[in-house]
């Protein structure tokens, strides 16, 4: 067992930077989750860990050891791939023993680790059939047994679910978590998914544009983003972000003021006023969770109703403001919604709103 750590990676591939300054500790038994959209850099950094590409700058440690120099085969690190990547001649048993034989297991190990494998991914009846026999979630099975046969110190996972239909990622997700736990194994884990993220990892790293942006445990994350990128990104539907100007006026109780969006002032309170005054930034963007943004009869932002969308266990009001911007309020199914084409009033507890600078979209700390 062992955990992963880059210092100061960075990969470019030409004038690509797909990686760029990546530091991160993922520690011994985690399930860590990279998370971030497409082309962010997600697969290099984990492909740099299984030493399938090679640094441009800084290390990578497994365990104790820099591995920059070590070879792949003896990284002792496992991937599995969205592909799958079965051997489509061998049987389900074959291709789960292959890391074995290529690693001259003796075999009545060999038949034991398989036997324990395909029993922990319930495999146990499917292990003469070949993959084209197999349902894409039974070959992603196959694809996992075949990775912890050997009990590797990592399991590297590149979107491994993303081939399966929803009901059965959601499945799989489950059994994926519980399979970490059994194996109390390091897992490093890629995807897109902010569900996944949320529901799987231990702690997420979101990156963008090949950079970290946060890491942290997902109701860490959920509760304080870094910044707007993290703040849009993590939560669906994503966080609301109006800007407008600072606006203080006479009847501002001391130190306090407001922001002004849409003819109203949104007041904010004192310790938020202070903690813009500390960062001294010019501009803000206020960012409010679709579930705090409340329907009321007066006060807050007045909005008109563009579409309603209904999930059955709850509804996301769309709204617009006068100005264009669209907001969502989160709103349960057993609440009253309003009608499509109604005017509404929109408030939140002053508690609830984040705070970013309009500059650097970094997330100004109120706390
Ligand atoms: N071998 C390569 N040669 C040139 N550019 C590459 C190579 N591999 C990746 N890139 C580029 O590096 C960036 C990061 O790619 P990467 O595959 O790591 O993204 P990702 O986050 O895994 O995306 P996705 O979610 O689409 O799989 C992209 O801009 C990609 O085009
Ligand atoms: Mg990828």
């Amino acid at each position: 067992m062992a955990g992963v750590t880059f210092d100061r990676v960075t990969k470019c591939f030409g004038d690509v930077v797909a990686v760029d300054d990546l530091s991160l500790d993922v520690f011994d038994e985690e399930f860590l989750v990279l998370l971030g959209p497409s082309g962010c850099g997600k697969s290099t950094a984990l492909r740099m860990i299984a030493g399938l590409e090679e640094p441009s700058e800084g290390t990578i440690e497994i365990g104790e050891s820099i591995v920059n120099d070590v070879e792949a085969k003896d990284r002792d690190v496992a991937m599995v791939f969205q592909s799958y990547a079965l051997y489509p001649h061998m049987s389900v048993r074959k291709n789960i023993e292959f890391p074995l034989r290529t690693r001259k297991v003796a075999s009545d190990e060999r038949e034991k680790l398989v036997h324990d494998a395909a029993e922990s991914l319930g495999l146990e009846t499917l292990l003469d059939r070949k993959p084209a026999q197999l349902s894409g979630g039974q070959r992603q099975r196959v694809a996992l047994a075949r990775a912890i046969v050997r009990r590797p110190k990592v399991f590297l996972m590149d979107e491994p679910l993303s081939n399966l239909d929803a009901k059965l990622r959601v499945q799989t997700r489950a059994e994926l978590i519980e399979l970490q736990r059994e194996l109390a194994t390091t897992v490093i884990y890629v995807t897109h998914d902010q569900v996944e993220g949320m529901t799987m990892g231990h702690r997420i790293a979101i990156m963008a544009d090949g950079k970290l942006q946060q890491v942290g445990p997902p109701q860490a994350v959920y509760d304080h983003p870094a910044n707007l990128f993290v703040a849009g990104f993590i939560g669906n539907p994503p966080m609301n972000t109006v800007s407008g100007p600072i606006v203080r006026t006479a009847s501002d109780p001391a130190g306090s003021f407001g922001i002004g969006v849409e003819g109203t002032v949104i007041p904010l309170p004192a310790g938020h006023c202070a903690a813009i005054e500390r960062s001294g930034a010019k501009t803000v963007v206020l960012g409010v969770r679709p579930e705090h943004l409340r329907p009321a009869t007066e006060g807050g932002l007045v909005a008109t109703v563009a579409v309603i969308e209904s999930l059955g266990h709850e509804r996301h009001v769309d709204c617009r403001l006068a100005d264009g911007q669209m907001v969502i309020s989160r709103l349960s199914s057993s609440e009253p919604a309003p009608l499509v084409g109604e005017r509404v009033n929109l408030t939140v507890d002053p508690l609830e709103l984040h705070i970013f600078d309009g500059v650097t979209e970094e997330a100004i700390e109120t706390t």
